[in-house]
């Protein structure tokens, strides 16, 4: 399989920070926040990825990620989104080429995990997959509706008032082909962007969206609160000593 990770978007909740470059490339602990949608594609064995970007500080990504090697990707591209907030299914779009009628796993480049996807990625055929994850505030999010089975997805809500699971759908997904119609269906939101929501209720119309549950640590980091809990968990995960010592030393703890 292919990976796409959406890397475009203002980043306007993370103002001021994101004047100065974009959102991806702040750091998270020690590493510039797409390294870990990287490593998380990588890790599964997708070694040919597409990063679409967008806004002001395209241009930037290049200086970072260069050819992709040290990461152990065997092919890096890019691709640019013309509107910088046209919406994820927008940026989805610009894979069609790139995916070459094969099918893809997307993951948003604010989307940190240790989960592992490899057997996931080994496994998809057709139709599409989504990755939940059971949250405390699944109003922040799409949330899934199940049927009485409590299996089967019926409708995914987009940031719903009363969410009718506890369960988030992550920025983890894997499509095949069809994906690119669906996005093409797809009708500009109330906030002037292209939702992938609106993509995956396709799928489920369609009776072909699977879910599974995202094992591990997730998190996205696109507000100052997340942002600040990215770089604790990975601070402990990587250096459990070093962050104890300096909460200490803060009088943190
Ligand atoms: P969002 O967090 O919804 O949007 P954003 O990154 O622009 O931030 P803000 O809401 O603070 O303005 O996007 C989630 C991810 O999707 C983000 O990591 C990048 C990607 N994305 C795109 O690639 N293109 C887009 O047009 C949008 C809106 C998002």
């Amino acid at each position: 399989m292919k990976g796409v990770i959406l890397a475009g978007g203002l980043g306007t909740r993370l103002y001021p920070l994101t004047f100065a470059t974009n959102k991806h490339l702040l750091p998270v602990y020690d590493k510039p926040m797409i390294y870990y949608p990287i490593q998380t594609l990588v890790k599964a064995g997708i070694k040919e990825i597409l990063v679409v970007v967008s806004g002001p500080h395209s241009g930037h990504y290049i200086h970072v990620l260069k050819n992709g090697k040290e990461f152990g990707i065997n092919h890096l591209e890019f691709a640019y989104q013309e509107k910088p907030d046209g919406g994820i299914a927008d940026a989805l779009l610009l894979a069609e080429d790139f995916s070459d009628g094969k099918p893809i796993v997307a993951i948003l480049g604010d989307n940190t995990t240790d989960a592992d996807i490899s057997k996931e990625a080994k496994d998809f055929k057709n139709g599409a997959l989504v990755f939940l994850k059971k949250v405390v505030d699944a109003k922040r999010f799409g949330v899934p509706r199940f049927d009485r089975d409590k299996q089967t997805i019926i409708e995914i809500l987009e940031k719903p008032k009363e969410p009718p699971s506890d369960y988030a759908v992550t920025g983890l997904y894997m499509y095949d082909k069809n994906v690119f119609d669906y996005v093409r269906r797809c009708k500009s939101s109330w906030r002037g962007e292209l939702e992938i929501t609106e993509v995956n209720n396709f799928y489920i119309k369609a009776k072909k969206l699977r879910w599974a549950e995202l094992k591990g640590y997730w998190l996205d980091a696109g507000t100052f609160d997340t942002l600040l809990l990215g770089n604790l968990y990975w601070a402990k995960k990587n250096n459990p000593g070093r962050l104890k010592m300096l909460m200490k030393e803060l009088g943190l703890l």
